[in-house]
Parts: structure tokens; sequence; C-alpha cells
């Protein structure tokens, strides 16, 4: 091989070895400059370890790393660094009580310079917002205060304040709205001819189609594919390589079932600045869908509705019984259960294990005294469905925190379904979750709405939202513009309406 042919990353028989899991068992993986190279495999293939290892954030046990022909040992983040390997993780590391502009240049040369480069600092990190589509978010803001999208983007700003030659984003469209998906695509390009390595992970394989060049394929911690042209191998091939099996991807239909009661009613449901004039009802049995982009209000009215945002007007009622507004224990009194977005700060306690995590609501059904759980008790039902979800691996005492990404939010789904609630509030429930377990999710809502529990969905996934609920609530700057059973609607329609108005 001639030097100008050299790959500019090299990873040899990677092998990473962690308590009772072997995440890592001999990983191969080429990158070029200049190209787009997607790694793929399902929630736990190992994908995060590698790049983490790529990363300098773990040790390897074994294996070979070349970096621009040479042999490297990257062992420590700064090592990583100084080569110019930046990495925007999936489950990202900004400080959330420092600013924009801070989070953009930590642990890098300007912030060096002190107070006085502040000014400095910020205007650079204005301008790499602005290059990314978003000059809009402020950069003395606090981090911890803006939107999951927001926060990833300033993810992207601080990998692209590294001048790497390599960026690895880890699932960084999970969090992304369709237009802000197609701004990073714009970026991930232009990095891209100036000779950039980008290694992109993502569960959505559409994208994979529009922005990658090559695919390496991981399962169960190994290789089983390399270099594999990204727009001409058949996706089904692809699903295949990842699952070793062929999976049912898109959703099946539905026999429209007769609807029960209404059990959900919500009244013109306000919050100021977030949404207004909020009126649905949502019947037993059946699934509404909420689309929007990312900001059009979403989220904040499902945690509005469940007690955890204060609406400023309007009534929620379950079975005809006004909840009082602002209290999230009478909301779970009343039935209501939230599967929230935020996996991390809202849903799961990272050093507890898995059975204790998805007990948590459910604690009262199976408590026996105060705070004891019935151990005998919760972990059949727990292993029931964290079987049925495919959380891997399957021990349930092992801590959450050394979950793959999607194994993590499969088990704040399981806790709600085991809590065996009458509204069910889903935000975003397969992000970062894989085709097949996916398939699971789908089959398991349905189930729940058969079985007459009211479901809300929401989601960015146009797709989803069509294929599982009935009627559909499309939402645009905290307004509902749309209204309509799902069967009137198709995906282009959808984002038509979510898009109007917003620059398109
Ligand atoms: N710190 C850790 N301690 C113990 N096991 C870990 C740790 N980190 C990861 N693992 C395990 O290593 C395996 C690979 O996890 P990894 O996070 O790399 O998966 P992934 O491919 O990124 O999955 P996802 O698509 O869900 O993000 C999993 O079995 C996971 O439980
Ligand atoms: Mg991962």
């Amino acid at each position: 091989m001639t030097g100008a042919e050299r790959p500019l990353l090299r990873m040899r028989g990677i092998v990473k070895q962690f308590p009772g899991v072997r995440a890592l068992d001999g990983v191969d993986l080429d990158v070029d400059a200049g190209e787009v190279h997607c790694l793929l495999g399902q929630n736990g293939a190992g994908k995060s370890t590698l790049i983490k290892v790529l990363g300098g954030a773990h040790r390897p046990d074994a294996g070979d790393i070349e970096w621009d022909g040479e042999p490297a040992t990257l062992h420590d983040p700064h090592a990583a660094d100084a080569a110019g390997i930046a990495t925007i993780h999936q489950e990202l590391d900004l400080v959330p009580w420092l600013s924009v502009a801070e989070n953009v240049y930590l642990g890098h040369e300007h912030a060096r310079f002190g107070f006085t480069r502040t000014g400095r600092a910020e205007a650079a990190a204005r301008e790499l917002l602005a290059r990314l589509g978003h000059p809009e978010i402020p950069v003395r803001r606090e981090v911890g205060r803006l939107p999951a999208a927001g926060q990833q983007i300033v993810g992207v700003a601080r990998a692209l304040s590294r001048n790497a030659r390599l960026i690895v984003m880890d699932e960084p469209s999970a969090v992304l709205d369709p237009e802000e998906v197609d701004n990073l695509f714009r970026v991930v390009r232009e990095l891209k001819s100036g000779g950039v390595a980008v290694v992109y992970i993502s569960h959505r394989l559409e994208e994979i189609r529009r922005i990658g060049d090559r695919v390496t394929v991981l399962k169960d911690g190994r290789t089983v594919a390399r270099n594999l042209p990204a727009r001409t191998t058949p996706t089904a091939e692809v699903i295949r390589l990842m699952t070793g099996r062929a999976v049912e991807y898109a959703l099946p239909d539905r026999e429209p079932a007769p609807l029960g009661n209404t059990v959900l009613e919500v009244n013109d449901l306000r919050r100021d600045g977030e949404f207004t004039d909020v009126s649905f009802g949502v019947c037993e049995g059946e699934i509404v869908g909420l689309a929007g982009l990312v900001g059009s209000g979403r989220s904040e009215i499902l945690e509005t509705i469940y007690g955890a945002r204060r609406a400023d007007g309007g009534t929620v009622r379950v079975n005809g019984v006004r909840l009082r507004p602002g209290s999230v224990p009478a909301a779970v009194r009343a039935g209501l259960g939230l599967c929230p977005e935020e996996r991390k700060s809202q849903g799961l306690l990272l050093a507890e294990s898995v059975t204790r995590n998805v007990s948590l609501p459910v604690l009262k059904r199976f408590t026996t005294a105060a705070g004891y759980i019935g151990r005998d008790a919760d972990t059949g039902a727990v292993a029931e469905v964290t079987g049925r979800l495919d959380v891997r691996p399957a021990d349930p005492s092992r801590p959450v925190r050394t979950l793959s990404g999607g194994n993590q939010q499969k088990v704040v789904l399981a806790r709600w379904l085991l809590t065996g609630c009458t509204v069910l509030l889903l935000d975003e429930p397969t992000r970062g979750v894989d085709v097949g377990a996916r398939g699971e999710i789908y089959a398991l809502v349905r189930r729940l709405a058969a079985s007459g529990v009211a479901v809300v969905l929401v989601s960015s996934d146009v797709p989803e939202v069509l294929g599982l609920a009935d009627r559909v609530l499309v939402l645009r700057e905290g307004r509902v513009v749309h209204r309509a059973p799902a069967a009137d609607l198709d995906e282009a329609r959808v984002l038509d309406l979510v898009m109007e108005g917003s620059g398109r």
C-alpha cells in the first residue's frame, strides 16, 4: 500500500473486557481522511465502547491502533485530542452550569487566556453556532438550560472548535429535528470536503444512505462486515448483518379497534411562552400522536399534563376528574405515567440496578413495609418485561450505568409498562433503540392500547407517529395546527405542516 492510500485510522483486533462483559472482542475499523464512515450495530453491540477506546476514555485490553500510518497509543482523552480526534458522546458530556461558550472552549487553549479573552471565546463560539445554522443559541446561557437539541449543537460546535482530523458522532441525530439534521449533514459535508474524517453512529438507516460513504457493522463486540458501500448495500442486508436475522422493520397494519370511553381530556391547556389552546381527548385503547419539531411544545405539553410543569391555564381530566395542576403525585394517583425524553436527567438512577430502576414507580405495588421492596414479587415481573424488551445483558442486578444507551432507554420504558397506568405519556420512546427492539416496543405499545390504556405519543420520527397512532395532532410553535386520523396523513404532508413558517 502506498503512503497516499493508507487509512487515517486503522484499528485491529480491539478487545475491551468489563467485569462480566466482553464489550469488544476483536474489532477492526478503517477510516480514510475525507470520508464519512458509519458504524452500525444493535444496542449493546459495542459502538460506544469502541469510540471511547478511540477517544482515549477506555484502555483496550488488546489490539493495535494506527493513526496516520504510525502505531498510536491513546492513553487518555488528552492524547486523542492532541492527535486530532474529537468525540461527541451519546451521553453528552457538557457541563450544565457553564455557559455555551465555556462549554465549547472547555479545556481548550482559549480557555487558558482567562477572563480577558472570554469575549474572544464568545465571538468564536457564536461564529461556530452560526455555521451550524444556530445563530440564535445564546453563548452566555447555561448549557443545562438549553433543550436537548441545543445541547447537541453545542457538542458539535465543541468538536469543530478543535480543528480535529477525525470527528466521531455517536447518535447525534437522535435529538435533532429533520431540519437540524439537514444542517448537521451540511456541516458534515463541509468537513468532508476539507479532508476531515467523520465516524457516524446512528440507528436510522436512511441517514446512512444520505451521508455515509462506507459502513462497518458490529455484532456482539465483533466486526461482522467492514467497508461496505453505504449507498448501495441493501438495507435488508445491513439489518441481517446487525441482527443475524431478517427483521420486520416496517410497522404492521393495525385493525382499527373499537374505542372505549374518553379517559384523558385536555382542555385549553396553556403555558405562557411554551404552548397555548391545546385541547384533545384520548379514549381507552386509543393512541394519539403529537407531531412537531423540537421546540414546538410537544414535551412541554406532556410534562404539563403529568404535573411536572404547572399550567398557566386550562384543565386536565382523567376519567372525568380534574387533576390538581402542577402535582405529579396527583397525576400518578390518577393513573398517569410519563416516559420522559431525557432518560439521564429525568428517568434513571444510573448507579442502581436494572431491577431497582424498573420497579421505582411501582414501589407501592410491591412494597410490603415502608421502603422495603418485596424482592420476590418484583424480580419476576421485572425479568418478564425486560425479557420482552430484550434488555441486554439479561442481568437485572447490573447497574444501569453499565448498559448501552439503547438498553437504558428500554429500562425506562420497561418501568412504565410494569406500572400498569391508565394513561401512558410516551416521549420519544424509541430514541436510540435499534431496529429489532424498536419493533418490540411498537408491539408492546399496541398491546397496551389493546388492553385499554390511553396512550399519548410524542416522536420526531414521523413514520413512527403515523404508523402507531390512531389520530395525530400536528403542533407548530406551541399550537395545534392540524388534527386528523393517522390514516389520512402521509409523511410529506406532516413534514410540510410542522415546518411551514419555519423558514422553508
Ligand atoms: N462501564 C461499563 N461497565 C460494564 N459494562 C459496560 C460498560 N460500558 C458498556 N458496557 C457493556 O458493553 C457492551 C457494549 O456497550 P456499548 O455502549 O458499547 O453499546 P452500543 O453499541 O453503543 O449500544 P447502543 O446502540 O445501545 O448505544 C454492553 O453489553 C454494555 O452493557
Ligand atoms: Mg452507544
